[in-house]
């Protein structure tokens, strides 16, 4: 699953072949947070889709608009089975997962498997039972970032394992195996061995979750019993891997955000006290300004397909441009489409939400004294290039104390 790894294939393109409208949507590198995505106002300008050189190469039809994705991410002729891809598409370095008939997964799945997975994932994740963990969430955050000393880079040290412990703890992970995780998740980003040795380690984490009593648990109990203990496994990987992926990111911003905010109330002496006062509507507007998925998931076209007069043969490879969206005046309110839309969407949304606004507020009422270390202005995001989310180079602070 999201076996993003296509940094050095898009850059070979984005060098090599210029795309017609004239930037690479898929370009790497480095920039200041407030800088947007390179590439992404000109493929906005070149229409609503806009068929383009895929980082794994032949094309591909990108979405720029809020209208058109929420069409796309509901269209049934359109799917996420990776036995559509082309051929020709080596699977790690496309990101792509293995086809629905090879894995049982939420992301790859359609119609009504994927409904019935939805299902049982539903109420394990449900907004009334995130709410319900926050108070626990916030002792995390509490006991991870006292745990760092007076100084720390809360990318190395906080963003990864804060979301991993969440999650771990939900699923009834034992504690001692949150250094396995982080491991894993890292792992994910290395080469092929590195990628064979993360899933062997993911395997070994569901099967641990699955001795004690938590969400995991409860998640096999819901599945029919031909569903195997290996593919509960590689359901657990979903959760624990795309959960990780995407919060470790929004984290880094969102931390950044408060503690920019911070100094700047610090020169101007104003006071600086509680949380936010809307945090929900501060978190949804860090994920829609810094969608931490730039784009979706690969799609596929099943048959021949008109958007917005552009036709596309079968098994076309389709992506929205999250990122892009960010300034689209038909975007929805509040998180926009960072969670993704139709039966797709976003099954951590009401985690992902709870363990940010935990994390912030823990932050903030706790530890008054953290300061970033550096000049807001030296704080640098880079881009992985391909399809993979761009992520703060550190976020170094200091003052990490709690309150007395
Ligand atoms: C800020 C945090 C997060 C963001 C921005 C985010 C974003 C997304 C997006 C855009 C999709 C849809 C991809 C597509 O349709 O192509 C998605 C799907 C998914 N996410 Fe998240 N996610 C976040 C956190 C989480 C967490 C914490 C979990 C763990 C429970 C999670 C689990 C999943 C799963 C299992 C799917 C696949 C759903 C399906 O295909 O039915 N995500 N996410």
């Amino acid at each position: 699953m999201l076996l993003h790894n296509t940094a050095n294939v898009c850059h070979s393109v984005c060098v090599t072949q210029q795309s017609s409208h004239g930037a690479c949507p898929f370009a790497g590198g480095t920039r200041r947070p407030d800088e947007p995505y390179p590439g992404r106002e000109a493929l906005r300008a070149a229409g609503p889709v806009v068929v383009t050189e895929a980082p794994a190469g032949g094309p591909v039809a990108v979405v720029t608009t809020a209208a058109l994705a929420r069409a796309v991410l509901g269209d049934p002729r359109i799917v996420k089975d990776t036995a559509l891809a082309p051929p020709d598409w080596e699977p790690r370095a496309a990101g792509l997962e293995p086809a629905a008939a090879d894995a049982l997964s939420l992301t790859t799945a359609e119609g009504e498997a994927h409904a019935a997975l939805r299902r049982a994932h539903a109420p394990m994740l449900s907004p009334r039972r995130m709410r319900a963990r926050q108070p626990l969430m916030r002792d995390t955050a509490r006991e991870l970032l006292a745990g760092l000393g007076d100084a720390a880079d809360l990318t190395a040290d906080f963003t990864t394992r804060y979301p991993l412990t969440v999650v771990g703890d939900l699923l009834g992970l034992p504690r001692t195996m949150i250094d396995d995780a982080v491991d894993a998740c890292r792992r994910m980003f290395g080469d092929a061995a590195d990628g064979a040795a993360a899933m062997g380690a993911f395997a070994r984490l569901g099967a641990a979750a699955l001795q004690h009593d938590g969400l995991a648990r409860e998640l096999r109990g819901r599945l029919p019993a031909s569903v195997t203990d290996d593919e509960v496994h590689y359901l657990l990987f979903a959760l624990i891997f795309a959960g990780q992926l995407t919060t470790d990111i929004a984290l880094g911003f969102l931390l950044a955000r408060v503690l920019v905010a911070r100094d700047g109330a610090q020169r101007s002496s104003t006071r600086t006290g509680g949380p936010p006062a809307d945090m929900p509507a501060l978190v949804d507007d860090v994920l829609r300004r810094d969608p931490p998925a730039p784009f979706t998931l690969w799609r596929f076209t099943t048959e021949e397909v008109e958007l917005a007069g552009v036709v596309l043969a079968p098994r076309t490879p389709v992506l929205v441009d999250l990122a892009g969206l960010a300034d689209d005046p038909g975007a929805a309110a509040g998180s926009g489409l960072a969670f993704g839309a139709g039966p797709h969407v976003c099954a951590g949304i009401h985690l992902a939400r709870a363990e940010l606004a935990a994390a912030v507020e823990v932050l903030v009422a706790d530890f008054p004294h953290a300061r970033l270390a550096v000049p807001a202005a030296d704080l640098r995001r880079v881009d992985p290039g391909g399809v993979e989310g761009s992520r703060l180079a550190a976020l170094p602070v200091h003052g990490l104390r709690p309150r007395e």
